[in-house]
């Protein structure tokens, strides 16, 4: 499947809507560009659930690659990274001190030039070691952020012991494909538990980031926030490259932060997919390009 994705004609016509290129002198001008409009940028190099030590390395250092070019840029905090632990060897064996240890340097360097990552979410079976990794970075460099998932049936808890401990939180639906033992299945119940979540991380101690491109919900942040008593940047939207453009402009212009997730390279296929998923309207244009080349 991979292969014939990777290969398809279409392919690349789809993918470049939700990747933002292939190497950091590619990405540059896209965030030069996001900042001149008042936005702001998450990036992630993309790249997941690696087999090998090595590749381990590679990912540390393709994000030290980034900073140091964003280090001469000075956007300071308005350019942030997001990293995947799996793509740091998370699961491989001795894979937490690993994916830890090569986590670590990204975190130094992002600090040395005056901003922070954070640790997306996988699949429900990572989230313990991507949780103590958290706490662990957090000890050092308590800027350091992490992602929650609504559709998990544990995430209330988890959102109120972040929000105990004045965390960076980015709240999302969840993209992966999870057991009914694990997270709720039907997306108005997944809506309802975003809700809850959001009040929990509104009315807490630390800093709210809104990972999602439903209208409902961010009208439901505003008035949260509102109700909180929190200003303007006391939280944040963030919405993916690629997806309700007009939208990131429009909450920036009313004075909102908004953060644009921003991910590019060569190993898109893991992301590309949950992106196609996630509308089904994706998938027939994708089928459509591919079949009309
Ligand atoms: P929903 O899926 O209901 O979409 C609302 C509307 O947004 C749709 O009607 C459509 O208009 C538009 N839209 C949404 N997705 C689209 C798509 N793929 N293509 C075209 N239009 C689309 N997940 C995770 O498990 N771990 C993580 O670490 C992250 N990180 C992350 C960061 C950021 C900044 C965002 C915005 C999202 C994530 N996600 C994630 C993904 C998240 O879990 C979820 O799958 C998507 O955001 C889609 O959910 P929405 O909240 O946008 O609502």
């Amino acid at each position: 499947m991979r292969r014939f994705v990777s290969a398809a004609p279409g392919t690349k016509q789809v993918v470049d809507r939700f990747i933002a290129g292939e190497t950091v002198d590619q990405v540059v001008p896209i965030v030069e560009d996001a900042v001149g409009k008042g936005l702001e940028v998450t990036l992630d190099v993309v790249g997941e659930d690696i087999t090998t030590v090595e590749q381990s390395h590679a990912a540390r250092d393709a994000y030290l690659e980034l900073i140091d070019r964003l280090k001469d840029l000075g956007f300071g905090e308005k350019a942030e990274m997001s990293v995947k632990l799996s793509m740091f060897g998370q699961a491989l064996e001795g894979g937490h001190e690993l994916a830890l240890a090569n986590v670590r340097p990204v975190v130094e360097a992002a600090a040395a030039i005056g901003t922070t990552v954070t640790l997306d979410a996988e699949d429900h079976t990572t989230l313990d070691s991507m949780f103590a990794i958290h706490d662990e970075l957090r000890k050092d460099f308590p800027q350091t952020g992490c992602v929650i998932q609504a559709y998990l049936f544990r995430t209330e808890d988890d959102a109120r012991r972040l929000a105990a401990n004045g965390s960076r939180v980015r709240i999302v639906k969840g993209a992966y494909k999870e057991p009914a033992e694990v997270a709720y299945q039907d997306k108005a119940e997944i809506d309802k538990a975003y809700v809850r979540i959001l009040k929990i991380l509104m009315d807490g101690e630390g800093y709210p980031m809104i990972g999602s491109h439903d209208p409902r919900l961010i009208a439901i942040t505003q008035e949260l926030a509102r109700r909180a008593g929190r200003k303007l940047d006391e939280y944040e939207f963030q919405m993916l490259y690629g997806i309700r453009s007009e939208e990131h402009l429009r909450l920036a212009a009313e004075g909102h932060r908004m953060r644009v997730y921003t991910a590019y390279g060569t190993d898109w296929y893991g992301y590309f997919m949950r992106r196609l998923a996630e509308k089904p309207a994706n998938l027939l244009f994708f089928g459509r390009s591919i079949l009309t080349k």
